[in-house]
């Protein structure tokens, strides 16, 4: 699907919050709208189907399970990996604890890098292994360099990294990252929050050991997480809850868990929310990801561009757009980034301010805080405009 310069590449009224008068969202990067399709199948399993999965023999259970099992296996096809080894999970960063978990403990080296979000680096803090910090460059580039220098020692037991920043954008080399890694005997843990909404995925070409994501930024429900990982790694991965519907077997004496990927989800399943993901990714592989890439790296070129014009503005992340994933995080010198996202939301246009889960980063950026102005499907050059003239407001009231 070719984009026209400057339109969306989905109407918004496909998105029924969309709806609303005078609405500019430009903060896809913290939840996604909903498309109706993605409404449409949930409600059909809720008016239709409505059983619990795996266990009834009766019609509209095997129906509910066909649905559900459906939805993981185009789920798995649409990030190049197979249904066998995807595991739902609650959202990105209850993947990333069962991963953290299972992997690392006190006495244990792990890389994060300092562009980590709070998912993917929180968890490894609390399995009580020492933290490498992996740096970044002066525009919020991890520096491979450094990278192999952490990893040299040979005693790392993980490498955690993101896709794509949700703070600077930047696009990390992950199936090399995911190479150096295993070349130096540790795990590579890819959390891919912001890439698959956005880039397309081939989780099997990545290569990485494990690579989690989340449902409601991916144009899904809230709800739903995403762990696809190598046969291997899941296979020598414990379960992280344990409860029903993840045994083989249970007697007095212990349990036999049962086969992955079911070992890993104890206790009834999103059901919806999983039927939601499914119809999700069949929205975006009808889009089909080359064009939504194409469409949102040309939304974000033309908000680097516009935003560079103003006075006072620091933006963070990669100069280029072709290094970047479709948000801009800014600051507006002497003005906190609270006060710039009130005054433009007063406005209609929806920015995130604050630390966005990052302090690390921020620490290393030497911000308090930034706005970050996210783009999506559906966001056009004219919402970029809408945010400049909203920056410009802010700097008249702050004048
Ligand atoms: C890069 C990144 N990782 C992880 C997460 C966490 O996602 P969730 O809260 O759905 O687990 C986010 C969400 O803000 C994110 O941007």
């Amino acid at each position: 699907m070719a984009t026209v310069a400057g339109s969306a590449l989905v109407s918004p009224s496909e998105f029924p919050t969309l709806e609303r008068e005078g609405l500019v969202y430009l903060d896809a990067a913290a939840t996604s709208q909903t498309p109706r399709a993605v409404l449409a199948a949930m409600d059909d399993y809720y008016r239709h189907h409505r059983a619990s999965v795996h266990r009834g023999v009766y019609a509209i259970a095997s129906e509910a399970t066909d649905l559900f099992e459906g939805a993981r296996a185009r789920i798995a096809a649409f990030a190049g990996s197979q249904a066998a080894t995807t595991v739902f999970t609650r959202n990105a960063t209850e993947a990333l604890n069962l991963v953290a978990r299972g992997v690392a403990g006190p006495g244990d080296k792990v890389v994060v890098t300092e562009m980590e979000h709070h998912s993917n680096l929180v968890p490894w803090q609390m399995t009580g292994a020492e933290i490498l910090w992996a740096p970044l460059d002066e525009q919020g580039r991890l520096r491979l360099d450094a990278l192999d220098e952490l990893l040299s020692s040979g005693d790392v037991k993980a490498v955690a990294v993101a896709h794509v920043s949700n703070v600077v954008g930047t696009i990390n080399p992950v199936a090399e990252i995911a190479r150096r890694a295993r070349a130096a005997g540790a795990l590579s843990v890819v959390d891919g929050s912001q890439a698959v909404p956005q880039l397309p995925v081939d989780v099997g070409a990545i290569g990485a050991d494990f690579y989690a994501w989340t449902g409601h930024k991916a144009y899904g429900p809230t709800g739903i997480g995403v762990l696809h990982g190598r046969p291997e790694a899941l296979e020598a991965l414990p379960p992280l809850f344990g409860g029903g519907h993840m045994i083989a077997r249970v007697a007095k004496g212990g349990t036999r868990f049962a086969e992955v990927p079911t070992r890993f989800e104890a206790g009834t399943s999103a059901i919806a929310e999983a039927i939601g993901l499914g119809a999700a990714v069949d929205f975006l592989s009808g889009l089909g990801m080359e064009a939504v890439r194409a469409h949102e790296q040309d939304v974000t070129a033309y908000a680097l561009e516009r935003l560079r014009e103003v006075e006072g503005l620091r933006i963070h992340g990669p100069a280029d757009p072709a290094q970047r994933g479709a948000l801009v995080s800014f600051a507006l010198e002497g003005i906190h980034p609270h006060d710039v996202a009130e005054i433009i939301g007063s406005r209609g246009v929806c920015v995130r301010a604050g630390h966005h889960c990052a302090q690390v980063l921020m620490d290393a950026l030497g911000e308090q805080a930034t706005t970050r102005a996210s783009f999506s499907v559906h966001s056009t050059r004219a919402e970029v405009d809408a945010l400049l003239d909203g920056l410009a407001r802010v700097q008249e009231v702050f004048a």
